[in-house]
């Protein structure tokens, strides 16, 4: 309140004639002050990156990763500028699952960054299973490859430094399960390429990370704008796709599994936009 008063102009706080309105004046900037904050707390709840705490959560309720993803992890989060890249345990073990169920010999990444989500996919792939993974950053590829070297599951995996874009339209040979997680505008290039070029092998999976891309893609005013938009239209050419089926999973920052459609009749495409909540 001291702040208030002092923020009034002076002829009110010394005018005595004015003490009669000096309260109301502010109790008013009081009011008028919560409403601003509530206005931007409203706005910042609608555009934000969703946190409810349950990420946190299902973390916890996940078995941990290995003790070399944990150094991995560490070392992502200390010697990296965007550490927040990494898929992290949850997403991690999710991809562990997939490949320990589905039994994949050969899997396309493409983004590796520093080798977190190769490696986990390469802790359940056999011995002569083979993962490929792309990335053009030759900083986070340095670390990638020293842990690659360090981890009993290493030798699985090949890595190949360059741009992906133009990597997957030389690929030649399919891939049981392929994860796309690089540069959000290369999305639909990436999966265009891999239908076009036969690369997902019969009853495989392709996985696709970030396709909420922190809630922004679901959100009507930021899904017009960059990575919110490549997403978004990303995800409007595979659920309109009727040679594929797909499912959208709210693990971590929106996961999409599709796989090829075998005479699925798919639904109408509902374009109407998304209601917030
Ligand atoms: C989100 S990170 C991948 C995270 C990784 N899958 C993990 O779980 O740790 C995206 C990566 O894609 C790479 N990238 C971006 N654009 C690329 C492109 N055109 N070709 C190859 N890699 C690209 C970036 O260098 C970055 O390392």
């Amino acid at each position: 309140m001291a702040t208030l008063a002092a923020s009034l102009p002076d002829f009110v706080t010394k005018d005595s004639s004015l003490g009669l309105i000096k309260w109301p004046l502010l109790a008013l900037s009081g009011l008028g002050l919560i409403s601003v904050a509530s206005g931007i707390r409203r706005a910042y709840n609608y555009l934000r990156v969703k946190d409810s705490g349950l990420d946190a959560y299902a973390a916890l309720n996940t078995s941990p990763e290995p003790f070399y993803l944990k150094e991995l992890f560490d070392e992502t989060l200390k010697k990296t500028s965007t550490p927040m890249m990494i898929t992290g345990v949850v997403e991690g073990r999710f991809l562990e699952f997939l490949v320990f169920w589905g039994k994949p010999k050969k899997i396309l990444e493409i983004g590796c960054f520093t080798g977190y989500s190769s490696l986990w996919m390469a802790e359940q792939l056999p011995e002569d299973g083979k993962i490929i993974t792309l990335d053009l950053d030759p900083k986070v590829s340095a670390i990638a490859k020293e842990h690659f070297l360090k981890s009993p599951h290493g030798s699985k995996i090949e890595h190949r430094l360059g741009d992906a874009r133009q990597a997957i339209t030389s690929l030649n040979e399919k891939f049981d399960l392929i994860f796309i997680d690089a540069d959000k505008g290369g999305y639909i290039h990436y999966y265009q390429t891999i239908m076009s070029r036969g690369l997902l092998a019969e009853g495989g999976m392709i996985v696709v990370d970030n396709t909420f891309f922190m809630g922004g893609a679901a959100n009507p005013i930021l899904n017009h704008i960059g990575p919110f938009r490549d997403i978004n239209e990303f995800n409007k050419v595979v659920r309109s796709d009727d040679r594929v089926v797909s499912v959208q999973l709210s693990i971590r920052d929106g996961v999409t599994l599709i796989r090829h459609a075998k005479n699925v009749q798919q639904p109408e495409v509902n374009e109407k936009p998304f209601e917030l909540l």
